[in-house]
């Protein structure tokens, strides 16, 4: 064997490969993220440029075609038996797209997944399910406790993808799930599974095999502490369509959320509950939000975000109070942490509040993340409450952004946020000036418009 490097430094952040260590990536240009893995000789071409690229390319020349000879057949999307999900895939599942479902352990991937192939797999749809993580048997365990498994469903457990590309070969599912992309290796990476260079090497190679089979296959990913799929960006960057799966562990809901997709808008999010026997759906997310809200506590304002095409009602919770060191505390659990320092700023200056002095706590309801811009004004509204000590009307809805001048700015889509409060049974709501006067009333709804913040305090 000749002689030569045997292992190059990669980025975890982007990819990016070296033959020598450095403190900063040249590429992202961020710190410290240079770790050393082993390379085979046999898959780096020559100045290392193939590896980055994923899939090798077959030799042959395939001729270029005209838009007219594509057939648009292969696009049929295939309804996953959940509304919710279909929704974040943008109406199901397209034939031949690779997507990524991340988030934390424990959160609910592996059940969504099989609870997906079994209503596949009772559609008549021939579908593949491999797992790197569980045996045979806990993974029959976890489906007896979703229910009767119909159809041409079958599992293998399987970390090696060269054998795995094989049993996609030999099988040819419509739809495949490979449970989890951190526990894939292939052989002539030399690597351990998990590794920058394994993890973008696997990805590369099932992105291959769904493109060229009309194959759609669904991508396990465990996320990292700071919440992004362990692993390259370039991750993200190479398959079609990118799903988180959230939720607060104490809490039983779960929520989808669609980052990035090829073939469907993004920012849809799909609610869904841990129940028993599996994920249920959450039909009226805003209701299951808003369910036992404290009635007359002062800091509390209910507010809407808008989710895509879907408005959600949740509460803002904030509680201000005098500080016992120098230093005043602040935390958002839920919202952005600089947002909220902004908004007392907003208060200390604008409205002469003395904010400078006062621990603030600002706290979304239930563990939801949110940070439209629209729930600017339940936050300021929710801590001057505190501030005061006044309790909001428990029927009133809260929205608007709020600008460093201390004015309200409109946002979108703001009928669609009375509506769904309308509907609701809430019987006021406050709103930038701005989006009244481009509204038809709402019946039952009396709307207030502001055009800045001390006039939406002055209501208090
Ligand atoms: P799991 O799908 O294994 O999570 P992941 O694949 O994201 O790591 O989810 C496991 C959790 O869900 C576990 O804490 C048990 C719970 N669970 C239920 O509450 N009900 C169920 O029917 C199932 C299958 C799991
Ligand atoms: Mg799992």
């Amino acid at each position: 064997m000749a002689k030569g490097k045997t292992t190059a430094f990669f980025c975890s952040e982007c990819g990016y490969e070296s033959s020598k260590w450095m403190g900063q990536c040249p590429a992202c240009r961020a710190w410290n993220t240079m770790v050393e893995e082993p390379v085979a000789k046999a898959s780096s071409s020559p100045g290392g440029r193939g590896r980055a690229g994923g899939p090798q390319r077959p030799a042959a020349y395939t001729r270029p075609s005209l838009l007219s000879e594509i057939s648009l057949e292969e696009q049929d999307r295939i309804p996953t038996g959940f509304k919710e999900l279909d929704r974040v895939l943008g109406d199901g599942i397209v034939a031949g797209s690779l997507i990524l479902v991340g988030g934390d352990p424990g959160i609910g991937k592996s059940t969504l997944l099989l609870q997906v192939c079994r209503h596949l797999a009772a559609d008549g749809r021939r579908v593949l399910y491999i797992s790197g993580e569980e045996s045979l048997k806990q993974i029959k365990m976890r489906a007896n406790r979703i229910g009767p498994v119909s159809g041409e469903l079958r599992f293998l457990c399987e970390t090696n993808l060269d054998r795995i590309e094989q049993a996609l070969e030999a099988e040819g599912p419509q739809v495949a799930v490979i449970d989890s992309i951190q526990t894939m290796y292939r052989e002539e990476i030399a690597s351990a599974p998990g590794s920058v260079s394994q993890v973008r090497e696997s990805t590369g190679l099932l992105l291959q095999i769904a493109k060229s089979r009309g194959m759609a296959i669904f991508v396990v990913g465990h996320v990292t502490k700071e919440g992004v799929v362990a692993g390259p960006r370039v991750l993200e960057h190479m398959v079609d369509t990118v799903l988180y799966f959230e939720g607060d562990r104490n809490a039983a809901y779960r929520i989808l959320r669609g980052v990035k997709n090829r073939f469907g808008s993004t920012n849809e999010i799909g609610v869904f509950e841990m129940e028993e026997k599996g994920l249920a759906e959450v039909e009226n997310p805003s209701e299951y939000m808003l369910e036992g809200r404290p009635q007359d506590a002062s800091g509390a304002v209910v507010s809407c975000s808008m989710e895509g095409t879907r408005p959600i009602l949740l509460e803002v919770q904030a509680l201000v109070a005098e500080t016992s060191f120098g230093m005043p505390r602040r935390t958002a659990a839920g919202t952005d942490y600089n947002r909220v320092n902004l908004l007392m700023a907003v208060l200390e200056k604008r409205c002469r509040y003395e904010m400078s002095r006062l621990d603030a706590y600002v706290n979304i309801a239930g563990g939801m993340r949110m940070n439209e811009p629209a729930l600017d004004l339940a936050i300021v509204m929710a801590l001057m409450s505190s501030y005061k000590d006044r309790p909001v009307d428990p029927g009133m809805l809260i929205f608007g952004e709020v600008g460093l001048s201390g004015e309200v700015r409109a946002v979108s889509q703001a009928a669609q946020r009375v509506y769904e409060a309308a509907k609701l049974g809430f019987t006021s709501c406050v709103l930038p000036k701005v989006c009244l006067d481009r509204m038809k009333p709402v019946p039952g709804i009396k709307l207030i418009g502001v055009s800045t913040v001390r006039e939406a305090i002055g209501i208090l």
